[in-house]
């Protein structure tokens, strides 16, 4: 696997895979690389030529307060991960790289409504954060594809949003979330878990799972179910942040049971904030 800082050098390397006619694909992330992430790069490997994954903990999608610096760094062991996935070439650029002026001056990327719910209301700023790196990413890029988590189902729809109103020439595929086996959705944020909260974390995604067989059991009380979710939540010693269930293709309130769903929660354990969902579909 090549390892490229600038965008210089790594417009270089996609010049080449271009000039040969074959199709690269994109895996934006973070870092501190798991099985989710590696799912996207296994995926993208299915659907492309190339594969390039970057990796940049991008600071404009934090606010004050957040995990920016704590968020956790481990780049020999992720460079060794993507070798093993067959990832062909990584992308690690600076943050001077990416942003060239101080953020507060940075042209930003807005997709108003679908930013401004849910997440978009404990983290204000944050899906600007996410939609401004992303959009870099593909003008450095240029993919035929991108892959995101549908762990982070928001920040999938908005992306999506952007590229279609943006007219990007870039397909978006959305990858199942994967998860430990008691049904915690991996995340980089389960490293802040002490062993008790790791014991009480997956009540969440157990929860979304009573919840989906309720609905699929015909319960149509939505506000009921997702009152009893947020107290049982509390009960089993997580804070929960929200707990809802909305139409899966726009998080608008479902209008009728034919439609595809999707319940979201987000919650507090101890000091990490987890996120999860689960789609359902009535049809
Ligand atoms: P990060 O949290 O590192 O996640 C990178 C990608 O991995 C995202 O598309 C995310 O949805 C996906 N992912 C994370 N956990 C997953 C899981 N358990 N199963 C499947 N996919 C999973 O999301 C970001 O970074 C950033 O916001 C980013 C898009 C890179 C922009 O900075």
């Amino acid at each position: 696997m090549n390892r490229v800082e600038t965008i210089g050098e790594l417009r270089l390397q996609l010049a080449v895979w271009r000039g040969a006619g074959e199709r690269t694909a994109l895996v934006p992330t973070m870092g501190n690389l798991h099985a989710g992430h590696l799912e996207l790069v296994l995926k993208a490997r299915d659907l492309a030529d190339r594969v390039v994954v970057s990796i940049f903990v991008n600071p404009m999608q934090f606010s004050a307060g957040e995990d920016l610096d704590a968020y956790p760094r481990t780049l020999d062991e992720d460079i060794a991960r993507l070798t093993d996935a067959g990832a062909d070439l990584l992308f690690q650029p600076s943050e001077a790289e990416i942003y060239r002026r101080p953020l507060e001056g940075q042209t930003r990327v807005e997709v108003p409504g679908i930013s401004d719910i849910l997440c978009g209301v404990s983290r204000p700023g944050h899906f600007v954060g996410v939609a401004t790196v992303v959009c870099k990413l593909f003008n450095m890029t240029q993919p035929s594809l991108a892959l995101f988590g549908e762990k982070d189902y928001q920040q999938l729809l908005v992306i999506r949003r952007m590229t279609e109103d943006l007219c990007m020439p870039v397909e978006i595929r959305g990858v199942p979330t994967v998860r430990e086996e008691d049904g915690l959705a991996l995340s980089s944020r389960n490293n802040y878990l002490s062993p008790d909260e790791r014991a009480r974390a997956p009540a969440m995604y157990r929860m979304l799972r009573e919840t989906a067989n309720a609905i699929i059991g015909g319960a149509r009380d939505y506000r009921r179910l997702e009152q009893t979710a947020l107290s049982r939540l509390t009960e089993a010693g997580l804070k929960p942040d929200y707990f809802v269930i909305r139409r899966a293709e726009d998080l608008g309130a479902p209008m009728s049971v034919e439609e595809e769903l999707v319940i979201l929660a987000a919650a507090y354990v101890g000091r990490a904030r987890l996120i999860d969902n689960l789609r359902l579909s009535l049809r």
